[in-house]
């Protein structure tokens, strides 16, 4: 990327942006009519964290805008400039569906379906990552902050320092970091470690994925850590600069979802469903993408033996399961589908009567509004992920319940557990407990679910995801004291 690179002629073509993201995703959707499209931001807290920092600090936003085989300009959206990368349709089959989704994802999640190792997927992985460290150098101006997101983007770090040495480089993974002793099957492990040392700062989602990450640079790749810090030889002999690991749980935007929360209409809302459930003694909800991670079908399980006991009854209870649609051309993704829809059809067909379904199956997406809708409505909440970075349909539901009731059941695998010790904490795979977990938190006296919802509200609406944007980008620039960006010296 030779017109990017700086050196000490000033002559060199910066690029004019002062603060970048990096994803695999732009954060816009495209809506199309017949004859025209435009763009609507996409849900999700990371853009509304983010948009101010954006629009104060000149901010771009570089990733892929969802269709193959087309090449957009950058434009601009909501204060930020937009910047297209192209996927062909193979990259999106060998990079996203497959190194992304079919090797690290399960990988990266306790190799709870097996991750698949191809060589060609790794290829076009390096080539994706190749393709968006460029087009992030030619916008950054010199000394930009840019700030590379997930597992999708491991390589990027590398490729930007080495083409912009200038630059403060942040990473955030949002997904589990696995142990070592999993992190090994990867034929790729040492170049991943590597490109991630490439940031001044690599951020986790717990504790725990940091020192994992840790232990596989000691073991793969030499470099001295002491505690969260690496020392890293730019060349054998060279000069070092340091690399931070450290967890930064992530949250939500906790003012929108209250907001809706109090909006008149989303509170009719919720009652609606609630009659149109047939007034039920109680709701139980989940949400998800349909993702094997998300052990949708042990929550299943576990509600199929409590209708089979007698301890939940289909006059009374009634379980919504939204399942939003997720990287369906994925085998195992197309497999969990077959699954999870057979189980829904043989409960529903077991214990349903002509007035009651036992449980609601929804496959689709929906609005956040509908979402919070949903959350009023649901008096218990089920989170069973058997692993999950941090899980923030957990934190929304605890925004959403602003008059401090409902009970959330919430597996000890998620990364919102950490956090959230007033849920009743689960182990997924423990039927028997799970089924006594769901018993309990359906029959909590009101005393008791408000005395722990209090509590875990406090601690999300303390922690929204402005603060933890903020919280990284202090401690990025902060722990770049010691660490001079090389056009410092030019
Ligand atoms: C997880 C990942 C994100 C990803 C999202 C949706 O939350 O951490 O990086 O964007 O899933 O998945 P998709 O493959 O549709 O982008």
């Amino acid at each position: 990327m030779p017109s990017a690179k700086p050196s000490s002629d000033k002559t060199t073509a910066y690029g004019e942006f002062e603060f970048i993201v990096v994803s695999n995703r732009l954060p816009v959707d495209r809506v199309s009519t017949t004859d025209s499209s435009t763009w609507r931001r996409s849900p999700g807290g990371l853009v509304t964290a983010l948009a101010p920092v954006m629009s104060k600090a000149d901010g771009a936003w570089v990733g892929w805008h969802g269709a193959p085989d087309e090449s957009l300009d950058a434009f601009d959206h909501d204060n930020m400039r937009l910047v297209p990368v192209p996927l062909t349709e193979d990259e999106v089959e060998f990079y996203y569906e497959g190194f992304s989704n079919a090797t690290l994802w399960p990988l990266y999640h306790d190799v709870i379906a097996p991750p698949e190792f191809h060589r060609h997927w790794y290829d076009s992985y390096r080539r994706v990552n190749e393709r968006f460290a460029q087009a992030t150098a030619a916008v950054a101006a010199e000394g930009a902050t840019v700030w590379v997101q997930d597992y999708q983007m491991q390589l990027v770090p590398k490729m930007l320092r080495a083409a912009r040495p200038d630059l403060k480089i942040g990473f955030f993974n949002h997904i589990p970091f696995p142990p070592l002793e999993i992190f090994a099957q990867l034929p790729w492990r040492r170049q991943v470690i590597e490109g991630l040392l490439g940031a001044d700062l690599i951020g986790f989602q717990r504790p725990s994925d940091a020192s994992n990450f840790l232990r596989c640079v000691r073991r793969f790749v030499g470099h001295t850590v002491r505690q969260q810090q690496v020392q890293v030889e730019v060349e054998e002999g060279g000069p070092t600069y340091t690399s931070r690991a450290e967890a930064f749980p992530i949250s939500i935007d906790v003012d929108q979802i209250i907001t809706l929360a109090n909006r008149e209409d989303i509170i009719e809302r919720s009652k609606e469903i609630r009659r149109e459930l047939g007034n039920p003694k109680h709701i139980l909800l989940g949400v998800d993408r349909l993702d094997y991670t998300k052990g949708i079908g042990h929550r299943l399980k576990a509600y199929e033996e409590l209708l089979a006991d007698g301890h939940v009854k289909v006059e009374d209870a009634a379980l919504i399961q939204v399942a939003s649609p997720s990287r369906e051309r994925v085998e195992q993704y197309r497999l969990l589908r077959e699954e999870i829809e057979g189980a829904v059809g043989r409960i529903n067909g077991t214990y349903d009567t002509i007035k009651n379904t036992a449980i609601r199956y929804l496959h689709h997406s929906y609005p956040v509004e509908e979402m919070v809708a949903l959350y009023l409505a649901a008096d218990v909440m089920l989170i069973t992920a058997l692993r999950d970075g941090m899980n923030l349909v957990a934190k929304e539901y605890v925004a959403a319940r602003t008059g401090n009731s409902g009970a959330l059941v919430l597996s000890e695998f998620a990364g919102a557990a950490d956090t959230l010790r007033q849920a009743v904490l689960i182990n997924p795979h423990d039927i028997d407990g799970l089924k006594a977990a769901i018993v309990t938190a359906v029959n909590m006296s009101p005393a008791e679910a408000t005395r722990r919802m209090r509590i875990m509200r406090r601690q999300v609406l303390q922690n929204d995801v402005e603060r933890w944007s903020k919280t990284f980008l202090t401690a990025l620039q902060e722990g770049n004291d010691d660490n001079p960006q090389e056009a410092a010296h030019a």
